[in-house]
């Protein structure tokens, strides 16, 4: 931490991302995340919380085991069962920090913890005492500190940093701050902590009033080097600053931010955009700044005029800085493998020879339907196999038949735990009529939360996309997607990836129970 203008990113897409409501993420979906954000170069990557369960202990575990190069850091409360587990599954990092929070607001001390002022700062503490006996970097959050009295906070602060916190991190919980007082107290925490200079200043933003990024960017003209965030800003309720907008604001708005900068590779945005939305089944808006896919699309005739003698006039980001990828043509039915790992390797796709061997039958079969093959089909296709969950039912044969005014008629058949199941029926319309049949033969009860259809390219003969999200018998949320140039085959795979989530975590968490005992 010596460069004066560095600012630190620190991603909580595995933890605070996660609790966005529905958006559970599975360990392997964790990784697949973790190892993109380490190719993004985030310089901390919050891998979760490990005490909330079995699975976020054995995701934490993981990450720290297998991704190197940012800081692993893993949240626990202020209570020693949390820091031990959490400790415990950090061990394997190379760098690990550990992360306790407490709450420090009059309203969260009354009504939820029920504890004077002294008590808190006791806890907090005595806690960061102990988590620094054991780790190396320690970071602190008295959670609501937006809404706590400043003398309490700067107290508490002052009590931490003396008991060895590293890192000193100010949550707006609940998103009620505004720029300039967030700044103020920023200013405030300089003035007032004696100490404040053996530590980091960090701020975790919500965006319940969309002031997350603002305030963010408030505090770090205040001296901040830290940002909590998070990939297209999901989180909590209104969710948490987005990574991507903080990371483009600082670059593009260098003039004002007295030369403050980030590591993150800005061509890694995009992608990593597209995966957290691909494996959370978090859709981004279509307006969204940055990583939306209207943010560099021009529709009035003035701006393209414009655009065209200097793009510069309306343009403010390059799209191919923040890893836009214009939807080229890039390849048909008769290019071959050494063709298509050259447009995987553009498009920052490293795969293993037997990944590459998937990804060609699948192109292969895509080509045959379709006669132009674009980069967002490519990336769309390799995200699919490499973080597919083992099919435990797998589609085989799709019939689907259906006229105006009457019932549409749909054949399965499916390939089962090693058997062979096919079976006919009607529903309401195919899509109902598949997911009826689907329920029948696997004999499971699942609720439909959620369904959304898109297209992954230009194109009448563009691939659908369907991404959905379903609650299995023992109210477990998961999300499916399925991808086909058909769009009831699409339905019925991404049910079918959905169902397969749901029989892959079971077995999850049966070992990492065995493995954990929590
Ligand atoms: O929003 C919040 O206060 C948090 C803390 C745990 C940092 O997420
Ligand atoms: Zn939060």
């Amino acid at each position: 931490m010596n460069d004066k203008n560095r600012i630190y990113i620190f991603d909580t897409t595995l933890r605070d991302g996660e609790q966005s409501p529905g958006a559970s993420l599975d360990e392997k979906s964790k990784l697949e995340i973790a190892r993109q954000l380490a190719e993004l170069r985030v310089d901390i990557i919050e891998a979760g919380f490990p005490v909330t369960s079995p699975g976020d202990a054995a995701a934490v575990r993981k990450i720290a085991k297998e991704v190197k190069g940012p800081t692993i850091c893993a949240l626990a409360r202020a209570v020693t069962k949390d820091i031990d587990i959490a400790l415990e599954c950090l061990k394997p990092a190379k760098r690990g920090r550990l992360h306790i929070f407490i709450a420090t607001s009059e309203i969260h001390r009354k009504h939820k913890l029920n504890k004077a002022k002294d008590e808190i700062k006791r806890i907090a503490t005595a806690a960061v005492k102990y988590g620094r006996q054991r780790i190396g970097e320690v970071e602190f959050s008295p959670e609501d500190a937006s809404r706590t009295e400043p003398p309490f906070l700067y107290e508490v602060l002052e009590s931490v940093i003396e008991a060895g916190a590293t890192v000193l991190n100010i949550p707006d919980t609940v998103g009620y701050t505004t720029p300039f007082e967030f700044g103020n107290l920023i200013h405030g925490i300089f003035e007032n902590v004696p100490n404040i200079g053996k530590a980091i200043i960090s701020v975790h933003c919500h965006n319940d009033l969309g002031l997350a990024v603002a305030n963010s960017l408030a505090a770090i003209k205040f001296g901040a080097r830290q940002v909590e965030c998070t990939v297209n800003g999901i989180g909590e309720r209104a969710g948490n600053a987005a990574m991507e907008e903080i990371v483009m604001a600082l670059d593009t708005r260098k003039d004002i931010f007295g030369g403050r900068f980030t590591n993150v590779r800005r061509d890694q945005i995009c992608k990593t955009s597209r995966l957290v939305s691909m494996l959370t089944g978090m859709v981004v808006q279509p307006n969204k700044a940055v990583v939306g896919r209207n943010a560099f699309t021009h529709e009035s005739g003035i701006h393209q005029d414009g655009l065209l003698k200097l793009r510069k006039t309306y343009e403010i980001m390059r799209p191919e800085d923040v890893g836009f990828g214009e939807t080229q043509l890039v390849l048909g039915k008769h290019s071959g493998r050494h063709a298509l790992e050259n447009r995987l390797a553009k498009l920052g796709f490293k795969l293993s020879p037997k990944e590459l061997e998937l990804v060609f039958g699948d192109f292969k079969t895509l080509a045959d339907k379709k006669k132009e093959v674009f980069d967002d089909d490519l990336a769309a296709l390799v995200e699919r196999e490499i973080v597919a969950t083992p099919e435990t039912h797998k589609l085989v044969y799709l019939r689907v038949l259906t006229e105006s005014g009457g019932e549409p008629k749909v054949t399965l058949k499916l390939r089962s735990k090693g058997k062979t199941l096919s079976a006919a029926g009607t529903g309401s319309g195919p899509v109902d009529a598949a997911y009826k049949l689907i329920d029948q033969m696997i004999r499971r009860r699942t609720r439909l939360l959620d369904y959304q259809i898109r297209s992954v390219t230009v194109g009448k003969d563009a691939q659908g996309e369907v991404t959905l999200k379903i609650e299995g018998d023992q109210g477990e949320v998961v999300i499916g997607r399925g991808l086909s140039t058909d769009v009831i085959e699409a339905s019925v795979k991404a049910y079918l990836d959905a169902i397969n989530k749901i029989a892959h975590r079971h077995r999850g968490d049966k070992k990492a129970k065995a493995a954990y005992g929590v």
